[in-house]
């Protein structure tokens, strides 16, 4: 049908372009932002009984939305209200965006994370509810500032740490409050106690504070308490019973009582070996990656041996979860981590995995495949039978004088190196590990270096543990922008390869209190050395006496460079293995020992040439 505007009728026309209008109306704006902010809150969640299946983005608003209450004249959000629909994962910071947000009642769920802080931008928030779900961290002392609130239901998860003293003006306006069953610490603030004295705060053992229900009182000061005074009839002379009785009585209570323990410690025992470590529940998948060297064992092998795990076969604990290792018969064994934290999502934990499952260098720990199902998520690695760099440098065979050689250092420098420049430039997507760490640098029986919990820091919402930052503000790994921020990138990761290349070099730990009273971190230790024209201080003296002091200072400039606080002073980790390379270019082998054969070659470039590093001080970098 062809049709021109000229033979349409006015009132054709109107409609033409009436529908254009809708049209475009229904193209260019598919959802408000609200409804933009509501799909993200969706995006991160796991539905398993498609609570949010009509949450449909190609509506205007969401105001017909399962839960989503609008304003009937301006159609803005004003309620979300989503109680029992077994939903987890994590809270959405977007949400802050719902300005007119009044209520958000998503208790009885299995939503997990910290609170979200931008919450506290929710200003017309008067319901807060939260009870029974899984929400764990400290609480921001930002939503404190929450003025219209009036329930602030937080009762039955995980939350740690104080309540924040800012909640002394929130509760001034506050008709409910409950933080019962949380693992909050500390003394409860002054205000909040005089206005809520009742049984808000049950259940949280650490929890202080004078009259309030269910509160122990702060700072119980010993040499008040009258709790001495029951031992007083065991002294000799208020009591009629001789000394050797009263030796007898108390060696015969004390072997009662091991005797107790023992018993008690054998029935624990047994009852824990024969405990299943990891019980799959309905309904999960073991999805098994091709590649890697040798035929990779069948998810039905997997989960056989998976039966047989127990207590024994923990391997380690970090922050992520357990550690276990898993012998298999017709492979080599593996590795398998069960993961303790919070989860975005299922969908993206399985769209991530099949990304990290497709990455192969000698330098990263093979991801093997993983198991998801709703109650545990695992995944599955080669495993690795020579510990990792943290026991190596500074474990217990440390001092039964085993000393780690230049060689093994550099072997493991580079390698590290390597692994985390392909991780950089030379996977499509780029990954950003986001924890390197000497405890995830594992080694083979040669010291070859593996990393190992790439791009996990992306997947699993670290909790506050994790992190190495202690209270006064030290960080072991963690470039100091990131902390701020909690935004990775790059140069994050550069940073704590700079962190692991002082430790090579120093022997020392990334947070070592002894270094000196004001820094604690390595990082800081060794920028106050080098801006004293004293960086050469840093390298281990055994290191110094046994290799040619020259190399050790261009691998220091590398490392300072690594650790700058500009994170655009910082090089790029490809620069870093480059002249890294330099070494093994010059007949410096990392199997060979400390020979430095003659630069020979004037071709070959300095270390000096390359951009970005300076040889220290009067130092040459080649002598020949
Ligand atoms: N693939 C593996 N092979 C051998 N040991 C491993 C493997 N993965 C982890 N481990 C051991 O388990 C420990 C705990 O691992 P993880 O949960 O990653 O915590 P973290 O890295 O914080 O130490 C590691 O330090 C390491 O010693
Ligand atoms: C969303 O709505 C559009 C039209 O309004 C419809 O075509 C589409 O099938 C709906 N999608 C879902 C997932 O319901
Ligand atoms: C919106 O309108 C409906 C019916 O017109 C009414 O029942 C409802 O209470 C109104 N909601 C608000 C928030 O005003
Ligand atoms: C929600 O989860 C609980 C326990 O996990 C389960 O018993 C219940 O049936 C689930 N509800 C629905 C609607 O699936
Ligand atoms: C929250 O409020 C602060 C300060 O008012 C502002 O800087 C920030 O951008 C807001 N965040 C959101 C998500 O609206
Ligand atoms: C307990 O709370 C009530 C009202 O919330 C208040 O009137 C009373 O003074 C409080 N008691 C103490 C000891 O603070
Ligand atoms: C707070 O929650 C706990 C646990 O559910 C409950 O026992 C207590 O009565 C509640 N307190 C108030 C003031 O409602
Ligand atoms: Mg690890």
């Amino acid at each position: 049908m062809t049709m021109t505007l000229k033979n349409l009728s006015p009132g054709g026309l109107l409609q033409l372009i009436l529908l254009l209008v809708t049209l475009h109306y229904r193209v260019g704006e598919a959802v408000n932002s609200e409804g933009i902010a509501l799909q993200d809150f969706k995006q991160r969640l796991d539905d398993p009984v498609g609570a949010l299946s009509n949450w449909n983005d190609s509506d205007i608003t969401p105001c017909n939305w399962k839960g989503i209450v609008c304003q009937n004249l301006t159609n803005v959000v004003i309620s979300i209200n989503l109680p029992s629909r077994n939903l987890s994962g994590i809270v959405s910071p977007q949400l802050a965006n719902l300005k007119y947000l009044e209520q958000l009642k998503l208790h009885n769920n299995n939503f997990c994370g910290k609170l979200p802080e931008p919450f506290s931008n929710l200003t017309n928030l008067r319901v807060l509810n939260l009870r029974k779900n899984a929400f764990s961290g400290y609480i921001a002392p930002s939503l404190g500032m929450l003025k219209n609130l009036r329930i602030m239901e937080l009762a039955n998860n995980k939350l740690e740490g104080p309540i924040p003293e800012s909640f002394g003006s929130l509760v001034t306006h506050l008709k409910y409050f409950n933080v019962s069953n949380n693992q909050l610490s500390g003394k409860v603030p002054e205000e909040v106690l005089r206005r809520f004295n009742g049984s808000s705060y049950l259940g949280n053992a650490n929890l202080c504070g004078v009259s309030g229900v269910g509160l122990s009182p702060c700072t119980p000061s010993p040499a008040l308490a009258p709790a001495s005074e029951p031992s007083l009839p065991l002294r000799p002379h208020t009591s009629s019973l001789s000394l050797v009785q009263i030796i007898l009585m108390s060696v015969g209570l004390f072997l009662a009582f091991k005797f107790g323990i023992a018993v008690l410690l054998i029935l624990r025992w047994m009852r824990k070996d024969t405990d299943i470590e990891i019980s799959l529940g309905a309904g999960g998948k073991i999805v098994m990656f091709q590649g890697g060297h040798g035929v990779a064992p069948t998810s039905r092998e997997i989960l056989r041996a998976m039966r047989l795990i127990r207590k024994k076969h923990i391997i380690g604990e970090g922050g992520y979860g357990v550690v276990y290792k898993l012998e298999l018969k017709d492979h080599p064994p593996m590795a398998i981590k069960k993961l303790k934290a919070c989860l975005e999502s299922a969908r993206s934990f399985e769209n991530e995995l099949d990304t990290l499952g497709t990455v192969k260098h000698r330098n990263l720990v093979k991801l093997r495949g993983f198991c998801s199902s709703p109650s545990v998520k695992l995944l599955i690695y080669d495993f690795l039978p020579g510990g990792n760099l943290d026991q190596l440098l500074h474990g217990e065979k440390m001092e039964k004088d085993f000393v780690v050689d230049w060689p093994i250092r550099y072997r493991i420098a580079l390698g590290v190196a390597r692994g985390l420049a392909y991780l950089h430039h030379g996977c499509a997507p780029r990954i950003i590990h986001g924890d390197v760490s000497s405890s995830n640098i594992l080694l083979d029986t040669e010291f070859e270096p593996y990393l190992s919990d790439f791009g996990l820091a992306k997947l699993v919402t670290a909790n506050d543990t994790h992190v190495s930052v202690t209270v006064g503000g030290t960080l072991g790994y963690v470039a100091p922008e990131f902390a701020k921020s909690g935004k990775a990138t790059e140069k994050v990761d550069v940073y704590s390869y700079g962190v692991i290349l002082l430790e090579l070099l120093s022997g020392r730990r990334a947070v070592d209190e002894s270094l000196s009273d004001e820094y604690a971190n390595l990082a800081g230790w060794v920028r106050d050395l080098h801006s004293n024209g004293k960086a050469t201080e840093a390298i281990d003296e055994y290191l110094r006496e046994t290799v040619a002091g020259v190399d050790l200072d261009l691998l220091l400039e590398v490392a300072y460079h690594c650790i700058s606080l500009n994170p655009h002073d910082r090089p790029q980790m490809n620069k870093v293995v480059e002249t890294l390379e330099i070494f093994t270019e010059t007949g410096y082998s990392p199997s060979g020992t400390s020979a430095r054969t003659s630069h020979a070659d004037p071709s070959k470039p300095l270390a000096s040439d390359i951009p970005g590093f300076r040889p220290i001080g009067s130092y040459f970098i080649f002598d020949t």
